[in-house]
């Protein structure tokens, strides 16, 4: 099979009692293997055994019908027949899809117009529902993958971002900057990015360079608005003075990257790794607080009690 040709789906972004308008394919000893044809409709236990099944990996469409999965999911977005944590979890599921494609499409140009329309779709469901933010964040902490982690980093921020009152345009600029946060950490090694464990001085400091990494491989386009490139650049920084790759403090920083820098770790503290138990929401901002006291911005780490409240009631 010709990976190249077929685009993954998670199978959870499809409906059994709905008709697909694409074939879905799954993969065995190397080949393609139809799985549903379009129009046709799986029966319920069937999909269930699948989904149990489903490790993210394991169902494909061809490549020419992306577009077509595409407004599929916008349908179902703003279909009446299903409720908004369904919906909340199919627009989840279906951009941790196109992320990981993203992460691994080394054009920077393309990934980016690509990712524009996953943070559009969130702001429109968010704007739509107002309890969508909550079931779009309780999602959110199951894997640790980058592409899964700058997913929720960027659901997380936008959250925070609506608590403190931005507009549309710096919550699309702001999403964006959270999708790419980390797109740095393509030029560090796989072996020290998936090490278990601590890293040693070595690694540590190769590591510490993907800030400035994010923003050569950033500014290859120069179309990318500035706080998109803050973000990813000043990360690191702690409100302090701190932290990396520069050392500026306080408001020196942009406020876009103090927000990455408080959701970053959020993500990171309550988030499943195979290394360590992950915390809950209020034991992670209270550490935050706390212990971490200084790293922060305090304000904005005061708004991001509000958006804790919300993933609580979803
Ligand atoms: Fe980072
Ligand atoms: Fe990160």
């Amino acid at each position: 099979m010709d990976i190249s040709q077929f685009f993954r789906i998670r199978l959870s972004t499809i409906r059994p009692d709905k008709k697909t308008a694409f074939d879905i394919y799954i993969h065995i000893d190397n080949k393609a293997v139809l799985f549903r044809r379009a129009g046709d409709v799986l029966f319920t236990d069937k999909i269930e055994t699948l989904h149990s099944r489903d490790t993210g990996n394991s169902f494909f469409i061809k490549m020419e019908d992306k577009e077509t999965y595409r407004s599929w999911v916008k349908e179902e977005i703003n279909s009446d027949s299903i409720n908004n944590k369904q919906k909340a979890n199919i627009l989840r599921e279906s951009s941790l899809a196109i992320m990981e494609d993203l992460f691994e499409n080394p054009d920077v140009n393309e990934a980016l117009n690509e990712s524009k329309p996953i943070i559009t779709d969130f702001l429109h469901f968010m704007d739509q529902a107002p309890e969508s933010v909550g079931y779009l964040l309780s999602l959110s902490g199951h894997d640790f993958y980058t592409y899964n982690h700058s997913l929720d980093v960027s659901i997380y921020s936008l959250g925070l971002g609506k608590v403190l009152g931005f507009d549309s345009k710096q919550l699309e600029n702001l999403g964006l900057g959270c999708l790419f946060h980390d797109i740095g950490k393509r030029n560090v090694a796989l072996e020290i990015l998936c090490k278990k464990g601590p890293l040693d001085e070595a690694e540590w400091e190769q590591m510490k360079q993907h800030p400035q990494y994010g923003l050569v491989i950033l500014n290859q386009n120069e179309n990318i608005a500035d706080e998109i490139k803050a973000a990813c650049f000043e990360h690191h920084e702690s409100w302090a003075g701190n932290g990396y790759p520069q050392q500026i403090a306080g408001n020196e920083i942009h406020p876009f990257a103090r927000i990455v820098a408080i959701c970053d770790t959020y993500d990171a503290m309550t988030t499943q790794r195979s290394y360590n138990t992950p915390l809950k929401p209020t034991e992670a901002l209270t550490m935050m607080r706390d212990k971490l006291a200084g790293r922060y911005d305090p304000e904005m780490l005061k708004a991001m009690y509000s958006v804790l409240f919300k993933i609580q009631a979803a």
